[in-house]
């Protein structure tokens, strides 16, 4: 009797391996990218394709399913994507960032391997090596829900994606220059949306196009350098519905500041008389306007958009009001990486306060941005693959920031920075914008709840304004010119995660940093170990594999 209930468990035992190992569906993709030409302010110039495309191919993927992403890298220069929002679950392996990865050199390819576990939403990739974002290599990447998660809205008629960003028609090669030169970028030439400008004259081919009386999703995303970007379409209200990842409370807008790096989803339903209108891109901060326009058409459309565009707000006290008005919808279901952390989560104690001060200099008479006074810079030997291998030591020093920088900062040094992490430590950090332009924020790895943007600087007392309900779980956060942003989480992901501007000419001239949170254990349950396919280069290049984790 016993020997048969063994037996039956141990079937039982069995079956449930089975139905763990019959995984999650994969997506293959094979991806060449060379160099071509593009228009994207209607003026041909060199840009970066991918399979020819640009923008590059939509990535169409749902909550936990695995990709499996081959990269051929065609251009003369080494490359690398990353996939901005996608937290890669105990695998910093394929964040795709110069601190975790080895660029793939021209002619290589490198196979990217992960899973988009429990998360939803709308997110973008793009290149992380010099200047190439600048010229292209940007996608979309959408995450579905799983057909049994309810989803706080009905299906829209369709789901469309918007990736708008400012565009530097120099060049990517040129921009590098001026800045490996001590010089800045000066302002952009332009703004495109999804590669391309309307041209007003009629014969514009729409973007989109929409059935009347039906509601559409636009996933619009920031894929810009530098710049923020108020997004509105001409006669027709946004309702917001997710941000990064998170099911927001569903507010309607007439338009959206969209900062660098950030994605938003909204419905959009076509109520209006049957003809084109336009969807409206238009700098924000800058001191000449840019706006740049789309062309949406009602299938059944009789006539083109009006030329009278619908303004963009001014100022960035509008901004930082809209800002408040964002809610995460806390009785939605979707996948969540990380339950534990997102319940209550402001009656957790804080373990730790960190700081984080951008600010300009020069370092040997070249402009540099800085945090805490050190200016980023990326060893040979990326420092995940240190760390792995035990040589940190030879790479970089742990903390060589202070968690409270002082309130002036004069003197700017280049080094990498890394904070050493405790692993399910809970921790606030505050980034205190010194300057006068408007910072973005991402943070790779996790999603972090978005307490508090305020004017001045930042004291323990302003604790007191922070939302410690319902604050929206995102990855990227704006910082306005001499103020302050919260955020709170709990660092469980184990890796060494990237911390960067995304205004892309600090993060190239320094503004970046690594947080690496260790596995106390050196667990497989907390993270993967090296993929056999890794690339390797600088000092781990020639030396043994350290053994693997194990359970
Ligand atoms: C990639 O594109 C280049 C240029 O068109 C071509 O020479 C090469 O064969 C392609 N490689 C792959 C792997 O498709
Ligand atoms: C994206 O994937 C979903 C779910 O598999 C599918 O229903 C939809 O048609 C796909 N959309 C596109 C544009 O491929
Ligand atoms: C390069 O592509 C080949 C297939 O063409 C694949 O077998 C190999 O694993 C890829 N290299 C890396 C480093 O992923
Ligand atoms: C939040 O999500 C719930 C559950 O899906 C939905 O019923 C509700 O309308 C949403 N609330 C708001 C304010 O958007
Ligand atoms: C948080 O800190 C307070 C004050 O130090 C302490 O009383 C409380 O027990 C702590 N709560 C938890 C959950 O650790
Ligand atoms: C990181 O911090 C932990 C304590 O939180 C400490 O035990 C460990 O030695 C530190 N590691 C390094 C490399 O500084």
């Amino acid at each position: 009797m016993g020997g048969v209930m063994l037996i039956l468990l141990l079937c039982l035992w069995a079956g449930s391996m089975l139905v763990a190992r019959a995984e999650d569906p994969y997506l293959f993709f094979t991806w060449n990218l060379t160099y071509g030409t593009i228009s994207p302010l209607g003026v041909p110039q060199q840009g970066i394709l991918i399979n020819g495309q640009f923008p590059g191919p939509n990535i169409n993927s749902t909550s936990n399913n695995n990709i499996v992403l081959n990269v051929f890298n065609n251009l003369d220069e080494p490359f690398l994507l990353t996939w901005n929002g996608v937290q890669q679950r105990k695998n910093s392996w394929q964040d795709g960032v110069l601190g975790t990865n080895c660029p793939i050199l021209p002619g290589k390819n490198y196979t990217y391997h992960f899973q988009v576990k429990d998360q939803i939403g709308s997110y973008m990739y793009y290149p992380v090596t010099a200047m190439h974002k600048a010229a292209g290599g940007f996608g979309g990447l959408r995450i579905n829900s799983r057909l049994l998660i309810p989803v706080p809205y009905p299906d829209p008629a369709d789901d469309y994606t918007i990736l708008a960003g400012d565009w530097f028609s120099k060049g990517h090669t040129t921009l590098k220059k001026l800045l490996d030169g001590g010089r800045n970028l000066g302002r952009c030439d332009g703004v495109h949306i999804n590669g391309k400008v309307a041209k007003g004259d009629g014969k514009d081919e729409p973007l989109f196009t929409m059935e009347p009386g039906k509601t559409y999703k636009y996933r619009i995303c920031n894929v810009g350098i530098k710049t923020s970007l108020n997004i509105r379409f001409q006669a027709h209200n946004m309702k917001l519905v997710e941000m990064e990842g998170s099911h927001t409370v569903q507010n309607v807008y007439e338009s959206l500041d969209v900062h660098v790096g950030q994605c938003f989803s909204v419905l959009v339903t076509a109520d209006q008389e049957p003809k084109d209108y336009y969807v409206v891109a238009s700098t924000r901060f800058t001191r000449r306007l840019v706006t740049s326009t789309g062309i949406i058409r009602y299938t059944n459309g009789k006539g083109p958009a009006s030329p009278e565009l619908p303004p963009p707000p001014v100022g960035w006290a509008w901004s930082l009001n809209q800002f408040r008005t964002f809610r995460w919808n806390l009785t939605a279901s979707a996948a969540r990486p990380n339950p534990q952390g997102s319940y209550h989560y402001g009656s957790i104690n804080i373990t730790r306060t960190i700081k984080l001060a951008n600010t300009a200099g020069k370092v040997d008479g070249k402009l540099r941005y800085a945090i805490n006074g050190v200016s980023y810079v990326d060893p040979p030997t990326p420092l995940k693959l240190a760390e792995y291998y035990n040589v940190a030591d030879k790479v970089f020093k742990y903390d060589n920031i202070a968690d409270d920088p002082p309130a002036t900062i004069s003197e700017i040094t280049l080094n990498p920075i890394v904070l050493n992490l405790t692993h399910r430590t809970f921790i606030e950090i505050i980034f205190e914008n010194r300057e006068t332009a408007i910072q973005s924020w991402h943070l790779s790895g996790y999603s972090f709840f978005a307490v508090a943007i305020e004017a001045g600087t930042w004291t323990p007392d302003k604790r007191k304004n922070y939302n410690l309900l319902d604050a929206v779980s995102r990855h990227t956060i704006q910082v306005f010119p001499k103020s302050w942003a919260a955020i709170l989480l709990t660092f469980d992901n184990c890796g060494m995660w990237n911390i960067r501007s995304e205004i892309w000419d600090r993060h190239y001239l320094g503004q970046q940093l690594y947080v690496s949170v260790l596995s106390p254990a050196r667990s497989l349950r907390d993270e993967y170990n090296i993929p056999d396919n890794l690339l390797l280069c600088g000092i781990v290049e020639s030396m043994p594999k350290p053994p693997p984790y194990s359970m």
